[in-house]
């Protein structure tokens, strides 16, 4: 027999309403009432009953975390009111300035605070409307951050809806913005390092990078595995706090079924924030996360509005940082690790030392110069640092410990990756692999290649490089030019269409002109600027191939550090080899290829989108590029026009969001004919 449909509603959102309930107790209190397999259980009910009545799905069902995509990037998005960062104190002394900077603004013998852990993670904003989950933005600069939601509904700790009596509670109706900190834990943190080291990626530096990283990835079936977490410390009601007191901003976040984290103290004085600060600077080990000081706010919001901010961070608040963290242990050897840039960094492994809460087994040496400075042998004793956004690195070496003097370290003479030949350019302190091709390098030579200021090709961003060299369709940026497109369409996130675009736009950019073909291959010192020099001197890449060190020293601005690095480029057998290859693809050589035939439009960035009436969108851009102009398929705050046709796409969306002009076919002709 059929379920009437009310009585179906009713079992769903009875499913749902668990759920939402075991993952508040599970993810935001830690505290689960049932087992894994039972909450699965549950979930996998409610899945059946939608899979069988798919028109039922709700966005805030808890099946829905991981759902849409953020289609080609992230669309930026202005925050109401800005995000501001906090100043800082490093001392019991600058604390004490801050309490009596507070107490003397506000005219008041003591001030009530309230101290908080400070979450080394990044910060975001997340938009309810009527409880439900609307946006979730990044900081971003402040000012303007970018669209996250469908990566931030992925943290299983952020409730996707919020109950009518939960919002009655807590006296709010209607919209508010929740800001607070997305986290990645300890465990989480080195298991993606862990994952990383073995697919050849550079581990995260700390896990406040590791978090901005991760929030960011344009895959949220990714994100989900990452186990984000989320901490919130603010609450916004129309641009303000609608609370009399902070401590009571955190109650109510925590009544909303948000994690607020439990580590908080409402301190009567300064005094009792500073040995709050001390207590957890002993105790911060041992937290499941990383902090790195703690945040001392007043807690009454209307003193906290008599104080008011500066341009950069609130009056009323500070944040107190720890020190850094130093360990002593041994150096046991000096590997060497190729960057995305192609520097050498030497890495000390060291016996493995707990410090700060994790085992340290590597320290950066950063360079042969910084080997010297510390007079360091393998088989030192050296003290190390942990600061909290670096890597650890070796401070000092302890001589009184060295028995007797280890082997001193020499950095190699041919890259460690690739055996390409390396080179410390006149007064650089690094040395560096000059093999563009370089497997360390690839990733970020390609996505250089196809940058909007190189070869311009529009659609390959760094998730898609990231695929097609892991699935090895790209060791060379010239392989670029023999993608397929049945190898294209089997990638994630590439339908036919993207295909066939990204195959036309790589084809396209075949005609780039020679200052950009120049600038595209990633010659050290040669930026946009230079190569335009270069290609107007020369006229031809062949030219400036063979062209001596004497030659290049004698053009205006390129001076003796820039004439090495081209001269290495091109005796570096490798990058070679890559160029014979960009010519068998037919690039232009020489300075025939495309060049505007006037100024018009010289810095103006257009988006095209929709059916223009009298010319093709094709033509359109050849007419704009032949006016100096350029054309890009994202709009972005820095797009300066989007034309719109008939039938036109998100694009025109966007641009109304970011405030972007948006013109007609009519409008374009005109800014042509100036
Ligand atoms: S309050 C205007 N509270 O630290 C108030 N920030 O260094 C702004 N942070 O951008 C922030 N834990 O990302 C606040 N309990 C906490 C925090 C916290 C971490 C971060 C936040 C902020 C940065 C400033």
């Amino acid at each position: 027999m059929k379920k009437s449909a009310a009585k179906l509603q009713n079992q769903l959102e009875h499913l749902r309403e668990q759920i939402r309930s075991h993952e508040h107790k599970y993810f935001v209190e830690d505290k689960p009432q049932i087992s894994d397999a039972e909450f699965d259980a549950l979930v996998n009910e409610l899945r059946q009953l939608e899979a069988e009545h798919p028109d039922l799905i709700t966005p805030d069902s808890p099946t829905q975390r991981v759902g849409g995509k953020p289609r080609e990037g992230f669309v930026q998005i202005p925050h109401s009111t800005p995000m501001q960062s906090l100043d800082n104190a490093y001392s019991e002394e600058e604390l004490l300035d801050f309490d009596r900077r507070v107490r003397e603004g506000l005219g008041r013998e003591s001030v009530e605070y309230v101290a908080e852990l400070k979450l080394d993670g990044m910060s975001m904003a997340v938009r309810y409307k009527d409880g439900v989950l609307g946006k979730a933005v990044t900081r971003g600069d402040g000012s303007i951050g970018e669209d996250v939601t469908q990566n931030a509904r992925t943290i299983r700790s952020l409730p996707l809806k919020i109950s009518p009596d939960d919002m009655k509670k807590a006296g709010l109706r209607g919209e508010f913005e929740v800001r607070g900190e997305v986290l990645l834990g300890r465990k989480a943190f080195e298991r993606i390092n862990d994952e990383r080291e073995e697919s050849g990626l550079p581990r995260f530096a700390n896990p406040r990078n590791a978090a901005a990283g991760s929030i960011r990835i344009l895959e949220p079936g990714i994100v989900a595995e990452r186990h984000l977490d989320y901490f919130p410390y603010l609450l916004l009601a129309d641009g303000r706090v609608p609370f009399a007191e902070h401590w009571e901003t955190l109650e109510n976040l925590r009544r909303l079924g948000l994690k607020v984290n439990r580590n908080r103290k409402k301190c009567c004085d300064m005094q009792e924030a500073i040995a709050y600060c001390a207590e957890w600077e002993s105790k911060r080990d041992k937290l499941p996360y990383e902090i790195d000081g703690v945040v001392i706010k007043v807690n009454s919001i209307p003193l906290q509005q008599e104080l008011g901010s500066t341009a950069r961070a609130p009056r009323w608040a500070i944040a107190y940082k720890y020190a850094a963290q130093q360990a002593t242990t041994r150096v046991e050897r000096i590997e060497i690790q190729v960057g995305r840039t192609g520097a050498l960094t030497p890495v000390a492994h060291l016996t493995p030392v707990p410090l700060g809460g994790v085992t340290v087994q590597r320290a950066t040496l950063h360079n042969e110069d910084e080997i010297r400075r510390l007079g360091l042998r393998i088989g030192d004793t050296v003290v190390i640092e942990r600061g909290g956004d670096v890597i650890p690195k070796v401070v000092r070496v302890d001589l009184e410990a060295r028995e007797k003097a280890g082997e001193e370290f020499q950095m190699p003479d041919a890259c460690p990756v690739c055996k390409g030949h390396v080179m410390r350019a006149e007064g650089a302190v690094a040395w560096r692999c000059m093999n563009a091709n370089c497997p360390a390098q690839l990733k970020e030579s390609i996505l250089h290649f196809a940058g909007r200021k190189a070869m311009n090709i529009d659609g390959l961003g760094e998730a898609l490089v990231d695929q097609l060299v892991e699935k090895k369709f790209l060791q060379n940026v010239a392989d670029l030019y023999q993608l397929k497109q049945e190898q294209l369409e089997a990638l994630d996130r590439m339908g036919k269409k993207s295909a066939e675009n990204l195959l036309r736009e790589i084809d396209r950019s075949r005609g780039s002109s020679l200052d950009r073909l120049i600038f595209s291959l990633g010659i050290r010192f040669v930026g946009e600027r230079t190569a335009k020099l270069l290609a107007g001197h020369f006229g031809s890449l062949d030219q400036m191939m063979t062209a001596s060190q004497e030659e290049l020293e004698g053009i205006f601005e390129v001076g003796p550090k820039v004439a090495a690095s081209i001269r290495a480029f091109f005796e570096e057998q490798a990058n070679r080899r890559m160029v014979e290859r960009l010519r068998k693809e037919k690039l232009s050589f020489e300075m025939t290829g495309f060049q505007p035939r006037s100024n018009t439009l010289a810095g103006k960035t257009f988006v095209l989108t929709g059916t223009l009436e009298h010319v093709t969108r094709d033509e359109a851009r050849r007419r704009i590029e032949q006016a100096g102009g350029r054309v890009t398929g994202t709009v972005s705050k820095k797009t300066d026009y989007v034309v719109a046709g008939a039938d036109p796409g998100s694009k025109l969306e966007k641009a109304r969001e970011l405030g972007v002009p948006i013109i007609h076919e009519q409008e374009l002709d005109a800014l042509l004919a100036r």
